[in-house]
C-alpha cells in the first residue's frame, strides 16, 4: 500500500477517525470543532440540519443532546433522535414538510453543497444559492436569539452574502475549522443571537 501524499494526510486522518469513532462522515469533526469554539448547540436544543446526508452532523448534534430534524435530497439511514425529511431546500414544499414536524428551532445548521463541477465560479454561485436557501429556513424557523451555521464556497459573492445575512445576528463570523481540507474553498458563516422576531406561523 502506498503512503498517503502529504497534502492528503489531514483528510485521511479525519476519514479514519470517523470510521473508528462511528461517524458517517469526516464532516462530523467540522461541527465538533466549530461547536467547541462557538457553542452553537447545547443540550435540549431543537436543531434543523440542512443538507444532512449521510448524517455525520446529525449524529454529532444528537450527541450534544439535541433533537434533530434533518433534510436532504438524498436518502439518509435512520438515526435515533433524528426525523428525516427527504427534500430540496430550495423548494417551498420542503418548508411545508419541515413545518409539519416542528415550527421553531433553536439552531439551524447547513452543510449543503452542490455536486462539484470543478469550475470554481459555478460551484461558488450554486453554493451561494444553497446558503441563501438555508438562510431562508433560518428566517422562517429560527427562534429569536437562535444560532445559524452555513457552509459557503469562497468567491466574489461571499461579501454580499455576509452583508445580507450578518446584520440579523448579534455575533457573526466567517470561520474555517481545522477539519476542513487545507485547499478547500469552503468556509462557514456563523451567526449567533438571531435578531428577528418570526412572524405568525401558518
Ligand atoms: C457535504 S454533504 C453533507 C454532509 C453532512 N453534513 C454530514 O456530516 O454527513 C452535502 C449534502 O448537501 C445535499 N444537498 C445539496 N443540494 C441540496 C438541496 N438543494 N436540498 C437538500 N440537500 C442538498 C447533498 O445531497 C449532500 O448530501
Amino acid at each position: 500500500m502506498s503512503k498517503p501524499r502529504r497534502s492528503q494526510d489531514r483528510q485521511d486522518y479525519y476519514y479514519w477517525k470517523a470510521k473508528k469513532e462511528g461517524y458517517r462522515s469526516r464532516a462530523a469533526y467540522k461541527l465538533i470543532q466549530i461547536n467547541k469554539k462557538f457553542r452553537l448547540i447545547k443540550e435540549g436544543d431543537r436543531v434543523l440540519d440542512l443538507g444532512a446526508s449521510p448524517g455525520g452532523w446529525s449524529q454529532v448534534a444528537v450527541k450534544f443532546g439535541a433533537e434533530v430534524v434533518a433534510v436532504d435530497l438524498n436518502p439518509m439511514p435512520p438515526i435515533e433522535g433524528v426525523t428525516f425529511v427527504r427534500g430540496d431546500i430550495t423548494k417551498n414544499e420542503t418548508f411545508r414538510a419541515v413545518r409539519e414536524i416542528c415550527d421553531e428551532f433553536d439552531v439551524v445548521i447547513s452543510d449543503a453543497a452542490p455536486k462539484l463541477t470543478g469550475k470554481w465560479t459555478i460551484d461558488h454561485l450554486i453554493s451561494i444559492d444553497l446558503a441563501r436557501a438555508s438562510y431562508n429556513f433560518a428566517e422562517e424557523f429560527l427562534r429569536y436569539g437562535g444560532n445559524f451555521l452555513v457552509k459557503v464556497f469562497q468567491g466574489e459573492e461571499i461579501e454580499k452574502f455576509y452583508r445580507d445575512v450578518s446584520k440579523n445576528f448579534r455575533f457573526k463570523k466567517m470561520h474555517s475549522p481545522q477539519a476542513s481540507r487545507k485547499r478547500s474553498a469552503e468556509i462557514y458563516f456563523i451567526g449567533k443571537g438571531f435578531k428577528k422576531n418570526r412572524g405568525p406561523v401558518g
